[in-house]
């Protein structure tokens, strides 16, 4: 005989989260199950927990290119440990293949990734991601979205070799690069590193923006132990992966949400890795984003006293010589955290339920290798990031002094200006323009409205002072650098050009004064001058026509802020970090 009862209304787990409305929930839930069954799963299956899985494959993105591997592995570990595997697609982006950049479009994923993990329904989800900005829009929309997510990274490319030297992916592209434009190699060998460089899929093999996230992503309690390190095409890679799947279901049965593990100990004990591993200058850039979706602030003047007490202890390109091969095959992570285990927060908790401190332990007690230095013995004295301050950066600037010369760190010098970055390509290699070495490079309108801040901070030495041998010069924007390059190249300097800030008022043959020992950066012009030079400067900050653009004009903050959407970040304050 029938029930007259109406059905009860459905849970809010599994299949019955966020149902498309129709004004009856029980509907819209029997409707989509009538659809998935169309996809030929059963009952029984439905009712496991749902675990999405962001798949970020694309031919543009080779760094991504072991993804059907890792889709493999990951689904595995979801089956066997109960659950059900629900692969998605969102954007993918590739350094190479964004154009104007990636930093234009982070924040486009991180809204994709955010959105999709509400739309569909998902008891966790596995971030999988490795090129620069992925990482960081996955772990921005899931702090957002705020459910159980566990990140997987893809993994480091494999060193190539050019006529017996070990090359990698992006430091030596930019030091062979410079070598050629010098005219210290020709075309063909210039063609023959060409194929050398990218040994294999993954993401670039030196400590650069991928490579950093990926700590940083450990660092959080976000992967699962020893996540970070493992090249793209290892067993250990797809050993991580589908541990990953399997955790992802722990996850979700636990309801151990992000918000659990993106706390502001967490967010400390990333900026303390960030420092340690000689990082990308885009770490800061993109945790003050994550940061920001939390409700934290960065305090980049707490940040630098941070790094004044933080060594810099991993021996890798571009800081150090060594590839992220070598970091795993030295322990990876669990062996650098065991060494700064004095400055971290061992109680955060991480996304195997147990917190930091404890998956020190359960690492083992370590081995002799070369790569990872003790604090008493550090590469660096300091964090590999200082922070400066002056009349020409009021919101700070910032230098990565582990990858500079220290020649130059204490320099003061005069202004050769370009006004964006067609002036500079038009005019950097012109044999009459009047530069010297002891000059100071400035390019201007390079910030995140000016040109969505591309890494071009690191700009090209003048063709006629690169073939005098000449290696290095201070080079300062507020622009980002490939945290693959290196140099005495201050950058982010922020409030930037494009709205006004002092940088667009230095004029040629101004002297400007670095010091990284002071934290300093100053015009050297007084203060009436500077006042006199901003009333005259007509300053308009381009607007996009329609489209993301418009939405990115309107929206984007600055480097200070992460480069984040301002209504991307949360409405609830929690407070500045780090509050060491
Ligand atoms: Fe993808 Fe370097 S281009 S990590």
């Amino acid at each position: 005989m029938s029930s007259s009862k109406p059905p009860a209304s459905p849970s809010n787990d599994g299949f019955a989260k966020g149902l498309t409305q129709y004004g009856d929930r029980g509907f819209s839930l029997f409707l989509r199950k009538a659809f998935i069954k169309g996809a030929g799963y059963s009952d029984t299956v439905l009712d496991k927990p749902v675990i999405g899985i962001t798949s970020t494959g694309s031919a543009y993105n080779p760094c991504h290119g072991n993804m059907p591997q890792l889709l493999e592995a990951v689904q595995r570990g979801i089956m066997l440990a109960g659950g059900l595997p629900m692969p998605f697609p969102t954007i993918s982006l590739h350094e190479s293949f964004s154009a104007p950049t990636s930093m234009y479009l982070r924040n486009l994923m991180s809204i994709d990734t955010e959105e999709m993990l509400r739309a569909a329904p998902m008891d966790a989800v596995v971030l999988i991601g490795g090129c620069d900005k992925t990482v960081p829009a996955q772990l921005m929309g899931a702090a957002s979205a705020n459910l159980p997510a566990i990140q997987l990274i893809t993994g480091s490319m494999l060193t190539g070799s050019h006529r017996s030297e070990r090359v990698g992916a992006c430091t030596d592209c930019r030091r062979y690069w410079a070598r050629f434009r010098a005219q210290d190699i020709g075309q063909e060998e210039i063609d023959e590193v060409n194929n050398q460089l990218v040994a294999s899929v993954g993401t670039c093999s030196v400590m650069g923006t991928a490579s950093t996230m990926a700590c940083i992503a450990e660092a959080l309690g976000m992967t699962m132990p020893g996540g970070a390190s493992p090249p793209a095409v290892t067993a250990d890679r797809m050993r991580i992966a589908e541990a990953t799947g399997a955790q992802a279901v722990h996850l979700a049965r636990q309801r151990l949400g992000i918000d659990q593990i993106l706390t502001d100990k967490a967010l400390e004990n990333a900026m303390r890795v960030l420092l340690a591993i000689g990082g990308s200058t885009n770490g800061i850039v993109h945790l003050t984003a994550i940061a920001g979706r939390l409700g934290y602030e960065i305090d980049l003047d707490a940040l630098d006293r941070m790094g004044r007490d933080t060594p810099v202890l991993l021996d890798l390109k571009p800081s150090g010589d060594h590839y992220m091969e070598d970091f795993h095959h030295a322990g990876g992570m669990a062996t650098l955290l065991r060494e700064l285990k004095p400055l971290l927060h061992l109680d955060a908790l991480t996304v195997t339920g147990r917190t930091l401190g404890e998956e020190i332990e359960a690492a083992g007690p370590g081995f002799r290798q070369d790569v990872i230095r003790s604090l008493a013995d550090p590469i660096y004295p300091q964090g590999g990031i200082a922070v400066l301050r002056g009349n020409l950066a009021p919101g700070g600037a910032i230098i990565k002094q582990s990858a500079a010369n220290p020649a130059l760190m204490e320099h003061e010098g005069r202004a050769v200006v370009f006004e964006d970055a067609a002036d500079l390509a038009a005019r950097i290699d012109d044999p009459d323009l009047d530069v010297n070495a002891e000059d100071i490079l400035v390019l201007k309108n390079i910030g995140p409205k000016g040109a969505t801040m591309p890494e071009a901070g690191a700009l090209p030495l003048p063709l006629k002072l690169a073939r005098a041998g000449v290696k290095d010069m201070v080079r300062i924007s507020d622009g980002r650098m490939s945290g693959t390059a290196f140099g005495t190249v201050v950058l982010h300097v922020t409030p930037e050009a494009a709205v006004g800030g002092p940088l667009a008022l230095v004029r040629n043959g101004d002297r400007i004064r670095l010091s990284v020992k002071e934290r300093a950066l100053q015009l050297l012009i007084s203060d009436e001058e500077l006042k006199a030079r901003a009333a005259q400067q007509k300053i308009t900050p381009p607007t996009g026509e329609r489209g993301y653009r418009k939405l990115y004009m309107q929206s984007v903050t600055q480097a200070d802020k992460g480069v984040d959407f301002d209504f991307l970040r949360a409405t609830e304050q929690r407070g500045k970090l780090p509050r060491t």
